[in-house]
């Protein structure tokens, strides 16, 4: 164990401060990731949700604006252009197209869905048995889901049927438009129940970049910061060694070759700071030895002089 007496001066300044450092890494380094890891989260939820109300303004869209005007098209023949879930589904995978947003995902998953492309996956199925059994509580879940493409970011809403008129083409096949069944066939998406919840609105976005990103300007927020310290040490050692450690080494050799009878010997003083005034104490010292010694020797003279005139 070293002690801390032992030390240089320098060495205890070095101590000092890389301790100071290291609680200051690990501090800030530790609020700094969890400020840059929320900022990240709040970064892919405000992503996701925009999304998702985009998806919904599709689907009001499409059932507002879009169905009446056909309306007298659809008695004649089906068209799944007309079907809310169709659309919101076919504008985001346009949306996928720009390579940006290949990774991002949208789904309305459903247990028994109508197009076998919608089928709730296991994680999905989970998701929405969970909705099922707090229909009152859950309006919405999300989380992370690993997937073989990286890490996703998901929010998911129920999909409950609040309107009767859903059960024209979701309660039996023989409700339903004849050529939907055509193209869909009678297997898949119906049965479906008033207030049920058949499904999950599912947005996914990819957050492995977003925390890569938040990884990086941590990482580059504490180099920095770790720049500044090394600086800082050098610098300080340096201007230790400039303005104390030498003047003092420098004094402690002037006041020994004083103390061996030479009070000649100067008190070289440069700066005015307190090494200064230390320089300019000793060499006060020094003269008062001087004259000190300068009277002893004069009285010894007299005392040797007046003895030899004694003995005359
Ligand atoms: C005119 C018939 C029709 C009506 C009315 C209708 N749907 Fe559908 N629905 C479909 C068809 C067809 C699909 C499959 C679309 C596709 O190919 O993506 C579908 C798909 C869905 C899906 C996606 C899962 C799946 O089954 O593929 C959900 C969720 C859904 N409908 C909910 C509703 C709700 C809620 C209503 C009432 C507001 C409603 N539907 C009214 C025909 C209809």
């Amino acid at each position: 164990m070293v002690k801390l007496k032992n030390l240089q001066l320098g060495q205890k300044f070095t101590l000092l401060l890389v301790l100071v450092f290291l609680g200051g890494v690990l501090v800030s380094s530790l609020a700094l990731s969890s400020v840059l890891n929320r900022s990240a989260q709040t970064q892919l939820t405000s992503k996701a949700l925009m999304l998702m109300e985009t998806m919904n303004s599709i689907r009001s869209y499409t059932n507002d604006h879009v169905n009446p005007e056909i309306a007298d098209r659809l008695e004649v023949e089906f068209l799944p252009e007309s079907v809310p879930a169709y659309s919101a589904r076919e504008v985001f995978e346009t949306f996928r197209l720009n390579s940006t947003y290949a990774d991002f995902f949208y789904k309305e998953a459903a247990l028994n869905p109508t197009n076998l492309r919608d089928k709730a996956d296991n994680f999905e199925t989970a998701l929405v048995n969970q909705f099922r059994r707090s229909p009152d509580r859950a309006r919405e879940i999300n989380g992370f889901r690993n997937t073989p493409g990286g890490d996703l970011f998901y929010i998911a809403r129920p999909i409950q049927i609040k309107e009767q008129s859903c059960l024209e083409c979701h309660s039996t096949p023989q409700a339903a438009p004849a050529s939907m069944i055509e193209r869909y066939g009678a297997a898949n998406g119906f049965g479906w129940e008033l207030n049920e919840i058949v499904g999950a609105q599912m947005i996914s976005v990819p957050a492995e970049k977003v925390f890569k990103d938040a990884r990086q300007s941590l990482v580059l927020i504490l180099g920095i910061f770790v720049i500044a310290f090394a600086i800082a040490i050098l610098l300080v050692n340096l201007w230790l060694k400039r303005f104390v450690v030498r003047p003092l080494n420098r004094m402690a050799q002037v006041a020994e070759a004083v103390s061996l009878g030479d009070t000649d010997a100067e008190f070289v003083q440069d700066t005015k700071d307190e090494v200064g005034q230390l320089a300019e104490a000793f060499n006060r010292m020094r003269m008062s030895l001087k004259m000190a010694m300068h009277r002893l020797e004069r009285y010894r003279e007299i005392r040797r002089s007046s003895s030899n005139n004694l003995s005359q």
